[in-house]
């Protein structure tokens, strides 16, 4: 994730931005910048890859500054080449950006149209002119950010500096954390604690819709009415300078919001957005060349997999095998040299998941991994690894890694379907559009959590949940099940929607939920004779689909979780967001350990 630091001070401020962005690496970046006002003067250094890069230009040109911004970034609209890094600038302001802008693209022609000339791919420098033109047309800064937040849509933290106006620096927030750092008179914007470690340990966080005018001598938030609010000033305790949490309650909850950026980092990997392909290079493998995919995996890394088959099915013809690593290391399965052996892991280090690659080995076949932890063993006895860039994951039960998983198998299922001649170049174009969709989408999700909650202050009575699905909303409903239980140790069964009539259907009353996971596909009203079956036995229904699906459900529900539309291929990646929610904030009514839930081990490198 990218990683955000502002500083208003009265020494020269590019050392401690530097050091600010070194305390930000863990979030991972692919390049770094900073920006200063010297004398008055906007001047900026980026540097693709380490921030080495970006201290050996330092060295060779030094920016002098007393107030000054700095960047991580991870790619999310643009590659990451200098060009995109950020600070972006104008002759009128620099800004650091965190998150993803989703009408950049309507910003875009707007002002170009004005005569603002774009020089990167990215979201961020439509932020950049936006409030440039506002200035442009007469406002002062504070106004300017003022006018233009408004018009911006999706996530954000935001720090920007002001050419010619010294001691003033604009912080905002939508999504993404942003905090207020308060120094001995000096003042601090930084995306977490971490980031302002060195500098202070006295914290505000910005709630979602602030924005902050920062000065040496202190900070005034304003909230997303413009009302000038207060907001609790903290002194942070140590083990939130290790990984931080934000303000959010729990990791699992933050890694649920940072899906959206997460998942468009992974896509930028993976696609090439520019020109609608999948990028071929990011791995030796040639799908041509494989008759079969063998894919193992545990628990929620399993239910990835097992949606990645459809997948790789549907969309490349290639036929899957998966299996639970324990069953799969077991059963002495007589394998083909022209299948290719598949693991998915977080970790990559899950005991079962090892083994079973180490048997796949013995049997001479070619091994891809798809993790999270690219040092980890299975990474590293993989011929082919593919990352899947989620960063740290805290939570014990697994959510933007599941994300993640999937996103890495769509592209690699268009990747394969590609090489192995089954799309078109326009087919493939239509898919990769499909998936730049999902980060955009995922936000919108994200605010469906008001609506949730209330839904599981419900769910927190009961004692058992079913949950079902068809095509990929079968995992999905197998993956929603394990959720609930990991964290809020409700009984739950995900079963194929199909399956209900032989035997789940037995424990149907009013006093099982059965939660239905529909979006208005192909499948839909298969799924609908299901629920009704369902709701004829006075069984609850917690439905989740679109507005059509709602309308044609036909069914009382105990409630209906509207999704926006999307379409089919995606529904797993953004679906999986409300099944999240579901389970977080019915385990948060219960009270228990969300983050680690009782008997789970984050990773188990045992048998
Ligand atoms: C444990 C974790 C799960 C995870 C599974 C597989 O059971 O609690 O969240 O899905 O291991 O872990 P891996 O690291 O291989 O994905």
């Amino acid at each position: 994730m990218c990683g955000i630091i502002g500083i208003v001070a009265g020494r020269d401020v590019a050392p401690l931005l530097v050091d600010s962005l070194k305390r930000l690496e863990y979030r991972g970046y692919d390049s770094a910048g900073i920006a200063t006002l010297d004398g008055g003067a906007l001047a900026r250094r980026r540097a693709e890859g380490k921030l080495v890069n970006l201290e050996n230009h330092l060295k060779d040109q030094p920016l002098p500054g007393v107030v000054g911004i700095g960047h991580t970034r991870w790619a999310t609209h643009g590659k990451p080449v200098e060009r995109n890094a950020h600070p972006h600038m104008t002759k009128r302001l620099a800004v650091v950006h965190n998150g993803i802008i989703e009408n950049f693209a309507e910003l875009r022609t707007s002002l170009q149209a004005d005569g603002y000339v774009f020089e990167t791919e990215t979201d961020t420098e439509a932020v950049a002119h936006l409030v440039t033109r506002e200035m442009d047309r007469g406002l002062p800064p504070i106004d300017a950010v003022k006018a233009a937040l408004p018009q911006l849509q999706g996530a954000f933290a935001l720090a920007i500096i002001f050419e010619g106006v010294e001691g003033l620096l604009i912080g905002a927030r939508q999504g993404p954390p942003l905090a207020i750092g308060y120094g001995d008179g000096e003042m601090y914007l930084g995306s977490d604690a971490i980031a302002l470690a060195p500098l202070t340990d006295m914290i505000c966080y910005l709630e979602d819709g602030d924005w902050v005018v920062v000065r040496k001598s202190g900070a005034t938030i304003y909230d997303a009415q413009n009302n000038e609010v207060k907001r609790a000033v903290q002194k942070v305790q140590s083990q939130e300078f290790l990984v931080s949490k934000g303000n959010h309650r729990h990791f699992m909850e933050k890694e649920i919001h940072e899906q959206p950026e997460v998942i468009g980092h992974t896509l930028a990997h993976y696609l090439d957005l520019s020109t609608g392909t999948v990028r071929q290079d990011v791995a030796e493998l040639d799908f041509s060349k494989i008759d079969r995919l063998s894919m193992s995996a545990c628990g929620t890394a399993y239910y990835a997999a097992a949606i990645g088959k459809y997948w790789f099915e549907q969309i490349a013809r290639l036929p899957v095998d998966i299996d639970i690593a324990s069953e799969f290391r077991y059963r002495e399965m007589p394998l083909s040299k022209d299948t290719l052996a598949m693991f998915v892991s977080q970790s990559g280090e899950t005991a079962d998941t090892l083994a079973s690659l180490r048997y796949c080995k013995s049997q001479g076949l070619k091994i891809a991994s798809i993790v999270n932890v690219t040092t980890s063993t299975i990474a590293r006895e993989s011929d082919a690894v593919f990352p899947i860039l989620a960063g740290p994951e805290i939570g014990v039960a697994s959510t933007k890694a599941f994300t993640s998983q999937l996103t890495v198998m769509a592209s690699l299922a268009v990747m394969a379907a590609k090489q192995r001649g089954v799309i078109d170049d326009a087919q493939e174009r239509a898919l990769v559009k499909q998936l730049s969709e999902v980060p955009r989408i995922a936000n919108q999700v994200l605010k469906l959590e008001g609506e949730i909650e209330k839904i599981c202050r419900e769910l927190a009575q009961v004692k058992h949940v079913l949950y079902l699905g068809r095509g990929t909303s079968f995992p999905l409903a197998m993956e929603g099940a394990l959720k609930l239980k990991e964290i809020s140790y409700i009984h739950a069964e995900g079963y194929a929607a199909g399956e209900l009539k032989h035997g789940p259907i037995a424990l149907i009353d009013d006093s099982i939920p059965v939660i239905v996971i529909a979006p208005s596909d192909r499948l839909y009203e298969k799924t609908v004779s299901n629920m009704q079956e369902v709701a004829a036995r006075g069984g609850r229904i917690i439905l989740i689909s679109d507005e059509e699906g709602a309308k044609n459900a036909s069914v009382d529900t105990m409630a209906t979780i509207v999704m926006p539309e999307m379409a089919e291929f995606i529904t797993p990646l953004l679906y999986a967001l409300p099944v999240q929610m579901l389970a977080y904030y019915t385990a948060v009514f219960m009270g228990t350990d969300v983050d680690q839930p009782r008997n789970l081990a984050k990773s188990v490198t045992v048998e």
